[in-house]
């Protein structure tokens, strides 16, 4: 959600600050701020919107805080944008403070007042109304009041080469890089800055004394901790004035033959007993992650004969799910940082259960967590909305499922031989770029539109309707193929465009089937298969072939079309696929 940076530096702390924010600024991009310790106390610059909305005057100072809000309490406004000040104090804050609205009446009631609606106000002036000289233990008892999750980085004029910082449950990680270290909500942001990271654990405070930086409990005793080396690997380079998200689609083959190379050199000995010998196996994860466990659960169970109970991890984490010692949960995150993920994988851990994590980020709270990683290695992915990501996180639980078949069988499937032509295949399927394109002109006017499939082709479909809400802002809704006909058929009328994909061949007839009875009532269809041959002549427009792969392999492929339609969909809409309205890439609060 927003992203938080602080920066020490002895010369050019505030173009630092700023550079690292941009970067940060998929975290949210409501407001933008920057704060300053300097000579003649704190200089505060913020204001609604985009980042760039600062550039300026540089502030001076060597110690410096900056802020991109993704808003929870209050609308994006210049008095809601971070930092907050109170006294000799400026504050960033990421996370929900639970019990502000009891501490605000608290700090009313002693004749404070506030100037934002936001609840990371509190902080503040928290810190400021129990500050008596020592800056650090201001920062570490306002802490211990707090109710809730938060990553902040607190500034003070009497301390002007000082930053404290402290996180619970929202992620913060130290980066030491040439003539300047850092704090700050992501490793990405820091890349090319930095060359060392660490991450803060819940409870702990970071402590930048100059360029020194100190990990600390909250009794002020130092944690000693280790750096590690940190490289951008991968990361998408926008391409003229093109967006992220397109870019990053155009890695899916870097990012699978990564992925599966890291995959080659993984033990997979623990996972695959534990899958073998596990009473159940659940999945939590969110959006578009959900929607790669949910084809993980449906090959598992297909190929394993292993029950897998799928859910989304908001309702995971709810549900008192039957899961105990023996279980194997499998969260999947591209960021390792999305709260309800990482609130599902604390409760399977607390009642016994094995966690293997999918993630692309190796030194987020997920990666952690878990009692085994597999890493995506899409490399950073800054677009909002998820694509590249996805594709790795599908081969890495396919290979994963594969695994645990042979582990059951003493055999591999034979599919799973055909990963190592995956990242070929997903070449190929680069090549509808143009085909998704002109099919978004011919629809660009649609205010609503239907993605079915079966079997695995429904959670394909679910993850293209979902790009296509989340960037285009058009109503798109997915259903199993099957079940159009059980009411969602009654919305479908003259024009309405029905997107079905069919990658099984045993299946391609039914999904033709539904796909005639909306044709019967107006609808538009088209087909996205590789069997584009046996579908000739069924009334659906035929998109491109998919190039092919063993039919459990397809989902690989047969997404991309769905997310080059979506994100040209998007464009010829007239709007931005990397900064969708209301989102922001890492959802770090429930
Ligand atoms: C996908 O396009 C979305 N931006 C969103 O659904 C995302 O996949 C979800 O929030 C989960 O994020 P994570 O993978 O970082 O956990």
């Amino acid at each position: 959600m927003c992203g938080i940076v602080g920066c020490f530096a002895e010369s050019g702390c505030y173009e630092k600050l700023m550079a690292a924010l941009v970067n940060l600024e998929y975290r949210g991009y409501d407001s933008a701020g920057v704060a300053l310790a300097g000579e003649k106390g704190i200089a505060v610059r913020k204001k609604k919107g985009a980042v760039r909305n600062l550039f300026g005057q540089p502030l001076a100072g060597t110690a410096g805080i900056g802020h991109t809000r993704w808003a929870t309490h209050g609308k994006p406004s210049d008095e809601n944008a971070h930092p907050h000040t109170a006294g000799k104090f400026a504050l960033v804050h990421n996370g929900i403070i639970e019990n502000y609205a009891a501490l605000r009446a608290e700090l009313s009631a002693r004749g404070e007042t506030f100037s934002s609606e936001t609840d990371s106000e509190v902080i503040v002036k928290l810190i400021a109304a129990l500050y008596s000289g020592d800056f650090f233990a201001a920062v570490a008892a306002a802490c211990a009041r707090l109710k809730g999750s938060y990553a902040v980085a607190v500034l003070c004029a009497d301390h002007p080469r000082e930053i404290v910082c402290a996180a619970y449950k929202s992620p913060l990680v130290a980066g030491a890089g040439k003539g300047a270290v850092y704090v700050c909500s992501d490793v990405p942001a820091l890349f090319g800055a930095v060359s060392y990271v660490c991450p803060a654990e819940d409870g702990e405070f970071l402590h930048v004394c100059g360029s020194e930086i100190v990990f600390r409990r909250a009794d002020g005793t130092p944690v000693p901790k280790v750096f590690c080396r940190t490289e951008e690997e991968g990361g998408a380079r926008r391409q003229g004035g093109g967006s992220y998200m397109e870019a990053e689609i155009a890695q899916i083959p870097q990012g699978i033959s990564r992925t599966l190379a890291c995959l080659r050199g993984c033990d997979f000995a623990p996972a695959a007993r534990v899958l073998r010998a596990a009473g159940r196996v659940f999945t939590a994860a969110c959006g578009t992650a959900h929607h790669a466990a949910l084809a993980f659960g449906h090959l598992l169970s297909q190929e394993a004969r292993i029950p897998v109970l799928c859910e989304a991890a908001s309702e995971f984490r709810y549900g008192d799910p039957l899961i105990g010692a023996g279980d194997v949960l499998v969260a999947v995150s591209q960021s390792g940082e999305t709260a309800d993920t990482l609130e599902a994988v604390r409760l399977a851990k607390q009642r016994g259960a094995f966690v293997i994590a999918v993630c692309n980020a190796p030194l987020s709270t997920l990666s952690r967590l878990a009692d085994l990683l597999l890493q995506t290695c899409a490399g950073a992915e800054v677009a909002v909305a998820a694509t590249k990501s996805y594709n790795c996180q599908l081969l890495c639980l396919y290979y994963l499922a594969a695994q645990a078949v042979f582990f059951k069988t003493t055999r591999f499937p034979a599919w799973f031989f055909a990963l190592e032509g995956a990242a070929r295949a997903c070449g190929q399927a680069l090549e509808s770029a143009a085909a998704a394109e002109r099919l978004a002109r011919r629809l660009q006017g649609a205010r609503a539109m239907y993605f079915i499939g079966r079997g695995a082709d429904r959670f394909t479909a679910a993850e293209g309707a979902l790009k296509v809400r989340e960037i285009a802002y058009v109503f798109a809704e997915s259903c199993p193929a099957g079940e159009l006909k059980h009411g969602t058929l009654a919305l479908v009328e003259e024009g309405f465009p029905v997107f079905a994909v069919a990658t099984a061949r045993a299946l391609l007839q039914k999904t033709v089937n539904s796909l005639a009875e909306a044709r019967a009532r107006g609808a538009r269809p088209v087909l996205f298969t590789q069997y584009g041959a046996e579908a000739a002549g069924c009334g659906a427009e035929l998109f491109p072939p998919l190039p092919s792969l063993p039919e459990p392999l397809m989902p690989l492929v047969s997404v991309i079309p769905l997310q080059w339609f979506a994100c040209h969909f998007c464009l010829l809409r007239g709007f931005d696929p990397d900064r969708p309205r209301n989102l922001a890439k890492s959802v770090t609060v429930e």
